[in-house]
C-alpha cells in the first residue's frame, strides 16, 4: 500500500493500459478518479474497480473539452479533497501516409494524444503546485522516438507530448512535482490476455506490465525522478533505447 491516502486522476481510463494503470494504482491504495468519455465503458471501468474494492469516481469527460476537463478536475477535488497523481492516458493511434491523411484525421490525433493533454495538465497542475508535490507520467509511445512510415501524424502527436512533458518538469520542478515519461510499444490493449508460453507473449506487452511500471514511479521516494522510460516485448524488432 504505497499510495495509501493518495489521489490518481488517470485520463482514458475506461479501457486498455488506463484501466490498467487505475487497478495497479489502487491496488497501491490510491484514490482514482477515471476519466474518459461518458458511456457504458466508463461505467462498467468504475464499477469492476470498485467491486474489487477500490475507492474510483467517474469523471466523465472530453479531454479535448477543457470546461470537461476543468470540471473533471473539479469532481475530484470535491470528492476527496486532495490530488497527488495525473496520469495522461487518453490517447489513439491513426496511421497513413500524409498525402493521404485527412486534415480531419490529423487534427482529431492531435488533439486527443497532445491537446488533451495540455488541457488535463492546465487544470491539474494548479492543485499539486499548491501541494507542493505530486507526480505526472505521461504515456508516450516508442513512436515518440522513432519514425515509422504511415506513423507520421502519430509520432508528431507523442513527439509533441514528450516536449511538452519535458518542458513543463523544469517548470514544476521548484514546486517539487515530477514528471516522468513512459513509451511503450505494442501493448496488447484489447482482446483475451495473452497465453503463457505463446509466441505472442514475446511480440506484445500485457497492458498490466506497463501499469507495473507506472506504480513503481508513483511510489518511488519523492526525491526519485524516472525521465524517459522505454518499454517494449522482447521480440518487437526493437533494439537500443
Ligand atoms: N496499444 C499500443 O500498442 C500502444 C503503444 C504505445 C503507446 N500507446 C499509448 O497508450 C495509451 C493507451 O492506449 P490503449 O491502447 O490502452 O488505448 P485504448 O484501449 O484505445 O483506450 C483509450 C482510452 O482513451 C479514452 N479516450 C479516447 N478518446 C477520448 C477523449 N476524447 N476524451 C477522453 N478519453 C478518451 C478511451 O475511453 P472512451 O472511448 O471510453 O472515451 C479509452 O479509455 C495511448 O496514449 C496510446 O497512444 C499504446
Amino acid at each position: 500500500m504505497m499510495l495509501e491516502n493518495q489521489v490518481a486522476l488517470i485520463t482514458g481510463a475506461s479501457h486498455g493500459l488506463g484501466l490498467a494503470i487505475a487497478r495497479a494504482l489502487s491496488a497501491e491504495g490510491a484514490s482514482i478518479a477515471c476519466l474518459a468519455r461518458p458511456g457504458a465503458g466508463l461505467d462498467a471501468a468504475v464499477s469492476g474497480l470498485q467491486a474489487a474494492g477500490a475507492q474510483a469516481l467517474a469523471t466523465p469527460a472530453d479531454v479535448t473539452r477543457s470546461a470537461e476537463v476543468e470540471a473533471a478536475v473539479r469532481a475530484t477535488l470535491e470528492r476527496w479533497g486532495r490530488l497527488d497523481i495525473v496520469v495522461l492516458n487518453a490517447g489513439t493511434w491513426k496511421g497513413g501516409a500524409v498525402q493521404e491523411l485527412s486534415e480531419a484525421d490529423w487534427d482529431s490525433l492531435l488533439d486527443l494524444n497532445l491537446k488533451g493533454a495540455f488541457l488535463t495538465l492546465k487544470h491539474a497542475l494548479p492543485w499539486l503546485i499548491e501541494r507542493r508535490r505530486g507526480t505526472v507520467v505521461g504515456i508516450g509511445s516508442l513512436g515518440g522516438w522513432v519514425g515509422q512510415p504511415g506513423g507520421a501524424a502519430y509520432a508528431a502527436s507523442k513527439w509533441g507530448l514528450r516536449g511538452l512533458l519535458e518542458s513543463v518538469a523544469l517548470e514544476v520542478k521548484p514546486h517539487r512535482i515530477r514528471v516522468s515519461l513512459v513509451h511503450p510499444h505494442n501493448i496488447r490493449s484489447a482482446g483475451p490476455p495473452i497465453a503463457p508460453g505463446s509466441p505472442e507473449r514475446d511480440r506484445n506487452l500485457e497492458p498490466s506490465e506497463i501499469a507495473s511500471l507506472v506504480a513503481w514511479i508513483c511510489a518511488a521516494p519523492e526525491h526519485v525522478v524516472v525521465g524517459n522510460a522505454t518499454i517494449w516485448p522482447l521480440d518487437a524488432g526493437v533494439s537500443g533505447g
